[in-house]
């Protein structure tokens, strides 16, 4: 589906906010699902990628997405050359999302780096949803420096509280946000805390040695590359444990991007 690109901004070094007008009959995303881009005038294949999605909405005749991207390389870099008026191919919503549960008393959001972008969107889903009631919203926020900490002021009116976390110590606690989150895990109860976590692997990885003598439910939403995102070219596998202790694969674009941690092989 044509969108024209509304505005494409730096909001800091190398993170890009892009706003795209889509057709009012894109369908809404559910928080932790995906869309496909690809810029029509160039028809590269290079920009053919997904995205979480940071931020949706509909108005009368129009439905507005909002991508939150860092540059990484050619396909994003080109991306951020968009201007307003030009067209991009939007697909999607793709993937499963995260399995949301409204009557949850304290949710807890554990990301780093712009693993931000889909937590936001589901942190302020779970805001929408609980209406006047006082759900606690925690986010543990990590990111490698203070200027690198993306979209921190939306994340922080959504939330409870917000702890930040930096490798060089340069805002919050210094240190990993696992670091950080280990500290409090044993606050956190099965039953009335539900996690969830979007950042790099070995973030996930030491998340799930935190929680192997923990059973809080954590969802993972893991942001694999991808070149179909429609199950075709098993570009995006990821390794499970199955249930006799085997390894099972599934495409993080079908079947995912989001998983239950306990369900992933670490190897
Ligand atoms: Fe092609 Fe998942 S991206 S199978």
């Amino acid at each position: 589906m044509n969108g024209a690109v509304i505005k494409n901004r730096e909001i800091c070094a190398g993170h890009f906010l892009l706003s795209v007008k889509l057709p009012e009959s894109f369908k809404t995303p559910m928080p932790g699902q995906f869309v496909m881009t690809r810029d029509t005038g160039r028809n590269d294949p290079l920009l053919g990628r997904p995205f979480s999605v940071y931020h949706f909405e509909r108005s009368e005749n129009k439905a507005t997405v909002e991508i939150l991207y860092k540059v990484v390389g050619k396909g994003t870099l080109l991306l951020s050359r968009l201007r307003e008026g030009d067209l991009l191919e939007v697909l999607g919503p793709y993937g499963r999302a995260f399995d949301v549960f409204p009557e949850a008393e304290r949710v807890v959001f554990i990301c780093g780096g712009i693993g931000i972008a889909p937590i936001t969107y589901l942190a302020s889903h779970y805001r929408k949803r609980s209406g006047a009631r006082n759900v606690k919203l925690v986010c543990y926020y990590g990111a490698s420096e203070a200027e690198n900490l993306v979209g921190i002021e939306k994340i922080k009116d959504i939330c409870s509280k917000v702890f930040i976390c930096t490798d060089d110590g340069s805002e919050g606690y210094q240190g990993l946000v696992t670091e950080k989150f280990g500290e409090d895990v044993s606050s956190y109860e099965p039953g009335t805390s539900n996690i969830y976590a979007c950042g790099p692997r070995p973030m996930f990885k030491q998340l799930s040695k935190l929680l192997a003598v923990n059973p809080i439910s954590c969802q993972i939403l893991m942001e694999e590359r991808m070149a179909c995102g429609v199950g075709a070219c098993l570009g995006c596998t990821v390794l499970l444990n199955d249930a006799e202790g085997q390894r099972a694969r599934a495409r993080a674009c079908i079947d995912g991007p989001v998983f239950n941690i306990r369900d992933i092989h670490w190897g």
